[in-house]
């Protein structure tokens, strides 16, 4: 039986006044907005309990499993507020499947993609006050997350979890996405090998990401750029964003993602896109030596990073330690023309300034 996410009686809510200053400068989901949609699994009766209450505190005990085991797994996708008022989302049932994906691999009770967008809609209505206008590309962005919320200390899959949908106004994660932003290559940090979690979205994908940030932030570098685990030499992945080197005659060349790469809702809607801009899309795996090469011959011309967060940064410089030098791959600063193209052309869809010949934008309300 599917779901129903009804808003519990007497919630409280933001005043108008303090809602206006948030949405002026809402940074990264600097604020959460008043509600969450919530639902219980357990092995015994499935998927129950599912309601749209105030954000707030869970009752987590000290051994409840995904403190210990990391059993999760979350998705990330934004609402658009159009012109005219109207606030839509781009391609919801594509993180809900992924989500389905995501929790097979963590071996997560996996949630139907129907009550998925039953939750995300009814969360956007209720709190669709929190949704900011378009201005600096601000939109809402949503967190919907499953972890094992069971107590006990053995490492097995729980027999209980929990299913939650946080969110809050959003202005992209990176730059403004006009600001060319440098990344840090890391050939010593893994974030997933043959056979792992690479293609899940899943916490412990971020956490093993963290200490090359740190490291690529000691350099200045605001991300790292990912190798494959077995070489080193393969590019993968940034920490939470596709890559995506563009060529001088006009490919854009992106990894597959085998089973290591997280399949980006944005990466896929830019591959989609590339012809209607005729550029070639171009998935094969890229080594590091191509790309550098191609950077300093003047093959690889501009380069940048998407994800539903990111939306398109272009990157500005890839730095790279050999031999404890820092090499210093330069890529385009301002913004590459094919950069701005991409972002421009998938930007006017997602915020209704261009037609949408994909069926990409779902509207959530009037
Ligand atoms: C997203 O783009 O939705 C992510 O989860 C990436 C993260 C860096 C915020």
């Amino acid at each position: 039986m599917s779901l129903s996410f009804d808003l519990v009686p007497g919630t409280h809510r933001t005043s108008p006044e303090k809602l206006v200053e948030i949405l002026r400068d809402p940074g990264f989901v600097k604020y959460f907005s008043d509600h969450q949609a919530v639902a219980t699994w357990t092995a015994d009766a499935g998927w129950q309990d599912s309601k749209i209450e105030n954000y707030g505190n869970f009752d987590i005990m000290p051994g409840t499993a995904v403190l210990h085991y990391s059993q999760e797994v979350f998705e990330g996708l934004k609402a658009y507020r159009h012109d005219d008022g109207s606030l839509w989302f781009f391609r919801p049932e594509m993180n809900a499947r992924r989500m389905i994906q995501s929790c097979r691999r963590l071996d997560l009770p996996s949630l139907p993609e129907e009550d998925f967008l039953t939750s995300v809609y009814a969360l956007m209505t209720v709190d669709k006050d929190w949704v900011p206008n378009g201005d600096g590309e601000k939109s809402y962005y949503m967190r919907p997350f499953i972890f094992a919320n069971e107590q006990f200390l053995g490492v097995r899959s729980a027999a209980r979890a929990t299913y939650a949908v946080i969110g809050g106004p959003a202005a992209p994660y990176l730059s403004d996405g006009m600001t060319p932003v440098d990344i840090w290559v890391t050939t010593t940090y893994s974030r997933a090998g043959d056979g792992g979690t690479g293609a899940a979205k899943c916490g412990g994908n971020y956490a093993s990401a963290l200490a090359a940030q740190r490291e690529g932030a000691e350099h200045g570098c605001s991300q790292v750029l990912f190798t494959d685990a077995a070489s080193h030499e393969w590019v993968e992945e940034l920490g939470g964003m596709n890559f995506f080197a563009v060529t001088a005659d006009s490919a854009l060349i992106t990894p597959p993602t085998a089973g290591t790469i997280l399949e980006g809702v944005t990466r896929d809607a830019i591959l989609t896109l590339a012809p209607s801009l005729g550029l070639t899309p171009d998935v094969r795996p890229i080594s590091l030596s191509e790309l550098f090469a191609g950077i300093v011959e003047g093959d690889i011309v501009e380069a940048f990073a998407c994800g539903t967060a990111a939306v398109v940064s272009a990157i500005g410089k890839l730095l790279h330690q050999t031999d404890g030098e820092v090499e210093v791959m330069p890529l385009t600063s301002p913004v590459g023309e094919v950069t701005r193209a991409i972002r421009t052309a998938l930007l006017d869809i997602q915020w209704g300034r261009a037609a949408d010949p994909y069926g990409w934008m779902h509207k959530i309300t009037d």
